[in-house]
């Protein structure tokens, strides 16, 4: 579903060549995949040409095929906005919009008329166990329940994938396991992929593929999706 093929993306820091060098990975439908190493080790660079906010010096993205990486970034802007889906630590909702109206805005993007954006995004809080708060804004949240927001957000419009950035880094150790086992959820009733960065072991422990970076390398992947 997401082939990363032999990217490399360098950044050259005094001298010093950091970034990712000769990375082929292969998320397949419906799996819950972990990027996991420690900080500094290309996790948040492979995301980024992953959602195609960044371009390789070497290799090929391919999405359901497509070769992707080459795209104009008008093109590029469509699959992020239709078929790709992104979670960030920091929750990244709109202070002031209710969870309902945080959930809706990528539909209205999208060019869905308002009452038709209002039933999806209610449908995504739904899925992820928040019927209960559709009025509430991200400060009346707690982390966790902000945390799933942004999940809907990012689901409700039926991506291929979703992309997350250390999701559990900002939430207390309590909350990490189940926002990933709702994740695993989403993969088996819809067949979305999530690749997910973090070095969390109870984000780790849930993942049905682990890929083992260190420095900018793939070092090992682990378990089958
Ligand atoms: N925009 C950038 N400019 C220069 N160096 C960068 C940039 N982004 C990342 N790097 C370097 O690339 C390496 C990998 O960073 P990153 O992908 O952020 O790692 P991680 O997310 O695993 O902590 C680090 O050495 C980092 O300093
Ligand atoms: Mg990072």
């Amino acid at each position: 579903m997401l082939q990363l093929s032999n990217i490399t993306r360098a950044y050259e820091l005094g001298g010093e060549k950091a970034g990712v060098f000769g990375v082929s990975l292969d998320v397949p439908a419906g799996c819950l995949a972990v990027l996991a190493g420690p900080s500094g080790s290309g996790k948040t660079t492979l995301l980024q040409l992953a959602g195609l906010l960044d371009e390789p010096d070497e290799g090929e993205v391919r999405l359901n095929g497509e070769s992707v990486s080459t795209l104009p970034e008008k093109a590029r802007c469509e699959l992020r906005l239709r078929r790709l889906g992104f979670v960030f630590q920091a929750f990244n909702l709109v202070p002031v919009l209710s969870a309902l109206e945080n959930v809706m805005l990528p539909l209205q993007l999208q060019g869905m008329n308002e009452e038709v954006a209002r039933r999806g995004a209610a449908e995504a809080l739904d899925r992820v166990g928040l019927s209960d708060r559709l009025e509430h804004r991200p400060g009346q949240l707690s982390g966790g329940q902000q945390q799933r927001v942004a999940i809907a957000r990012a689901l409700a419009p039926k991506p291929l994938l979703v992309l997350a950035d250390e999701p559990t880094a900002s939430l207390d150790h309590a909350h990490g396991g189940p926002l990933m086992d709702l994740m695993a959820q989403q993969c088996k009733d819809s067949g979305v992929s999530f690749l997910v960065a973090s070095h969390d072991p109870s984000v780790i422990a849930r993942a049905n593929l682990v890929f083992r970076m260190q420095d900018g390398r793939l070092m090992s992947v682990e378990g089958a999706a």
